[in-house]
């Protein structure tokens, strides 16, 4: 008699990191709705226990991983955690991240490496870590901002970072075409999270910046609209595209300059 082996169905699985509050959350929520359920959510951030209590609500099967990204050790334990589970991830959204406003010069210097550690290289070591886990028909999201377009005097070091993960993206995209992973880069306006502290909020409500002001649930649909749709780029809000059009015609030097005396 011939015996024939079994496939083991692999243990599929999205992995968010940021999960526990603002646009992550939002992401988090929305997948709880709509991935089949037999999907687990790895839920990624720093605080263990806020993450307990957000995935104890949720009807996915899930997963906390308390790590923080800007250690070079947390990658392996993702990597580590993923193959002791046999995982296959079907979607990693790349959203983890920090801000720092104000003029480069005042701020501090070692928030401001925490910020380039966080918004640039962890999430490339995410990707590296999570890439052997993912098989055609999987998605990468990465979390951009409009402010990826053009420099930003008063959020210089951000804006630069957000730069930086527009063109990685865009460049993995391309690489990983023949994969059959798709990616795509979101590229939202402010929204009131965790991101702005209180003083920030109000300052954000009482600029030109406040018509502009996303709702992180909108954001987080629009950017998996375009998941499905494959689009690589994704820019929510309808001014943001303006701003990217601008940012390919007018002299950068000028558009600079203009957002020096609006912004600083
Ligand atoms: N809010 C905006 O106006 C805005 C606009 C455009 C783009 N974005 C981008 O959207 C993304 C999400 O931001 P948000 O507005 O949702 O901010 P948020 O509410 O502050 O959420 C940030 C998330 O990242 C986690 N996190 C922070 N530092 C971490 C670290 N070192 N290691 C692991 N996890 C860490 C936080 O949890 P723990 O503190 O527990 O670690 C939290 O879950 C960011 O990439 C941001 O740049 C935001």
């Amino acid at each position: 008699m011939k015996v024939e082996a079994v496939q083991k169905p692999k243990y599929a699985a999205a992995l968010i990191t940021g999960a526990s509050s603002g646009l992550g959350a939002a992401f988090v929520r929305l997948l709880d709705e709509t991935l089949p359920d037999d999907v687990a959510l790895w839920l990624l951030a720093r605080n263990e226990e806020k993450l307990k209590t957000f995935a104890a609500g949720l009807k996915h099967q899930t997963r906390v991983l308390a790590l923080d990204l800007r250690d070079e050790a947390s990658c392996k334990r993702i990597g580590d955690a993923l193959r002791e589970q046999g995982a296959s991830v079907q979607l990693l959204i790349n959203n983890a991240g920090e801000g720092r406003e104000g003029r480069f010069e005042e701020l501090d210097a070692s928030s401001c490496r925490s910020l380039c550690d966080l918004n640039v290289r962890s999430q490339v070591a995410v990707t590296s870590a999570v890439l052997p886990f993912m098989e055609a028909g999987s998605a990468i999201v990465f979390v951009a901002s409009v402010a990826a377009f053009l420099p930003q005097p008063g959020f210089a070091a951000y804006a630069a970072t957000k730069a930086f993960i527009l063109s990685f993206g865009r460049a993995l995209a391309e690489e990983l075409r023949r994969r059959e992973i798709h990616v795509t880069v979101t590229c939202p306006n402010p929204m009131l999270t965790d991101f702005f502290t209180h003083e920030e909020k109000e300052k954000l409500l009482a600029s030109y910046k406040r018509w502009g002001i996303e709702n992180p649930d909108t954001v987080a649909a629009k950017t998996l609209g375009a998941v499905r749709r494959r689009k690589v780029v994704v820019v929510t809000p309808l001014s943001g595209r303006l701003v990217r059009v601008l940012s390919k015609v007018v002299p950068v030097k000028w558009m600079t300059r203009l957002l020096g005396m609006v912004l600083v």
